[in-house]
C-alpha cells in the first residue's frame, strides 16, 4: 500500500514513523513534510496544503492508495472529498463532517440533537450584544473563536475586561464569538478512529495548552502531552464513547454527513460527569506523538480500515505497557512571533519528532516554525516516561527556545482528580 501523508508537523512525523513499521506499507510519502519526515518518507512538494485540487493532483501523480490528511484546514476546505472523488481511499472527514471542528455552532447543534452533555453556549456576531451576553456568563469567562484558530482562539479568564477585549478582537476581525459556561475538572483528549459508524478509541491523553509551567500565559497549539491517564477510572473511555462519541457519530450519519477519520473529543471530567469542551476532526498535536509511541497495531492498516469502512473487522488494538510523554520545544517568541532560522543541535536524536524545522543545504537543521520539536519519552510508568523525555530535551540546543518543565508532573504527584460526583 502506497500511503501519502499530508502535513508538516510533529503529528505527521509521528504518523509516518508509525506507518513505516507497518508491513503492508510499500511506499510512504509526506507532503510538504519537514526535516524529520524527510528521513522516513519521500518528501513531496505541495505548495498549498489547504488546496483540495493540489492535494488530489499529488495523490494521483504519486499513485497513492491511501491519503492521510493531518491538519484541519485542508479537511475543512474539502480535501478528503476531492481525494475520494478520484477513487483514492482517504483517512479524513468530508468538509461537511469536518464542520464539527470548523464551526463550533454546528458542533453545538449536533451535540444538542445527540443529547450529549456540553457547556452551555451562545454565539455573538454583533458587538452591540456582547456586554449583555457576557453578563449571562462567568466569571469564569470562556470566549472562543467560532471558526478554526489553531488552538489559539480561546481565552479562559475571570477578568471581564480581558474576556471582552478578546471577544472584540475576534468580532473586529469578522469572526463570530462563542461564549461558553466554564467546565470544572481535568480535561482529557480522547481520539477515536471512525469509519462512518464504528468507533475505536485510542488511549486517552492529556495536553497542556498554556505556554508556561503551572498553566500560566497565553494558549498555544499545545506544549506537551502524556498518555495514559493514571488518575482516570477504568471504564472512563468506554463510558465517554457510549455517552458522547457514538451518539455524535450516529447523529452525523443521520444527517447524511458520516464522519470518516479521527474524531477528537476534548472532554472535561466535571463534578456532573464528562462534558464536551470541543470536537476536532483530526489527530491532536502533541497528544498524537505520545499516543502513537505506545501503539503496536500496524497504523496504516488501521487507518485504511477506517477509510474503507472496515474498522469493525480489525482485531483489538495492541498497546505497549507503560506511559509516554511528549514535551514541545518552542522557538524564541512563540506563541507570539517566533524567530526562525536558528540552528538546532540534537534534532536527529532518537525520540525527537520535528515540527517547525527545515534542513539547510549544508545539512544543518534550523527552526522554521513556532513549535519546533516534540521530544518523546516512554517508560514503565509516567514518572519514568517523563524522566526520559526531559533527559532527551536537555540534550537539544536551540538558542532562545523554551519548553514547559511540568508536563505530566501533577499526575505523577497525584494532584489530578475528577471532582466529587463526576
Ligand atoms: N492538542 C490540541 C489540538 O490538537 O487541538
Amino acid at each position: 500500500m502506497r500511503v501519502l501523508v499530508i502535513g508538516s508537523g510533529a503529528r505527521e512525523h509521528a504518523l509516518v514513523l508509525a506507518m513505516a513499521q507497518d508491513p503492508s506499507v510499500t511506499a510512504l510519502g509526506c507532503a510538504p513534510g519537514n526535516a524529520g519526515t524527510q528521513g522516513v518518507a519521500e518528501q513531496l512538494g505541495l505548495p498549498e496544503v489547504s488546496d483540495p485540487a493540489e492535494v488530489t493532483a499529488l495523490a494521483r501523480r504519486w499513485a497513492a492508495d491511501l491519503v492521510v490528511i493531518g491538519p484541519e484546514v485542508p479537511l475543512v476546505a474539502g480535501a478528503a472529498d476531492a481525494v475520494r472523488a478520484e477513487g483514492i481511499a482517504c483517512f479524513g472527514p468530508s468538509a461537511a463532517a469536518a464542520r464539527i471542528e470548523g464551526s463550533k455552532t454546528f458542533a453545538k447543534d449536533v451535540m444538542a440533537a445527540a443529547g450529549v452533555p456540553t457547556a452551555h453556549a451562545e454565539t455573538v456576531d454583533n458587538p452591540a450584544h456582547l456586554d449583555a451576553a457576557l453578563a449571562r456568563f462567568g466569571p469564569t469567562f470562556v470566549v472562543k473563536d467560532d471558526g478554526l484558530a489553531a488552538g489559539k482562539g480561546v481565552v479562559v479568564s475571570s477578568d471581564l475586561d480581558l474576556a471582552r477585549a478578546h471577544a472584540m478582537t475576534l468580532l473586529d476581525g469578522g469572526h463570530p464569538v462563542l461564549l461558553e459556561s466554564f467546565l470544572d475538572g481535568p480535561e482529557m483528549s480522547l481520539f477515536c478512529l471512525v469509519d462512518g459508524l464504528t468507533v475505536v478509541p485510542l488511549l486517552p491523553a492529556q495536553d497542556f495548552k498554556r505556554v508556561g509551567d503551572g498553566d500560566i500565559g497565553p494558549n498555544t497549539g499545545g506544549m506537551g502531552a502524556y498518555t495514559p491517564l493514571p488518575w482516570a477510572d477504568f471504564g472512563l473511555v468506554d463510558d465517554v464513547v457510549t455517552r458522547i462519541v457514538a451518539p455524535v457519530v450516529a447523529e452525523l450519519d443521520r444527517r447524511g454527513v458520516p464522519f470518516n477519520g479521527l474524531l477528537y473529543a476534548g472532554i472535561a471530567l466535571t463534578s456532573t460527569g464528562p462534558q464536551v469542551v470541543e470536537f476536532n476532526a483530526r489527530f491532536g498535536d502533541p497528544e498524537t506523538q505520545a499516543v502513537l509511541a505506545l501503539l503496536r497495531t500496524p497504523l496504516a492498516t488501521l487507518l485504511n480500515a477506517a477509510a474503507t469502512g472496515t474498522l469493525a473487522e480489525q482485531p483489538e488494538l495492541d498497546w505497549a505497557p507503560g506511559a509516554a510523554v511528549a514535551v514541545v520545544v518552542a522557538a524564541d517568541g512563540y506563541p507570539g512571533t517566533p524567530r526562525f532560522g536558528d540552528v538546532i543541535t540534537g534534532a536527529d536524536a532518537e525520540g525527537v519528532l520535528h515540527a517547525g524545522t527545515r534542513r539547510r543545504d549544508d545539512g544543518a537543521v534550523v527552526s522554521a516554525g513556532g513549535r519546533v520539536l516534540s521530544v518523546i519519552g516512554t517508560g514503565e510508568d509516567l514518572a519514568a516516561a517523563r524522566a526520559e523525555a526531559y533527559r532527551r530535551v536537555a540534550e537539544i540546543k536551540l538558542p532562545g527556545s523554551h519548553y514547559r518543565s511540568d508536563i505530566g508532573l501533577a499526575a505523577v504527584e497525584g494532584r489530578v482528580a475528577v471532582p466529587a460526583g463526576g
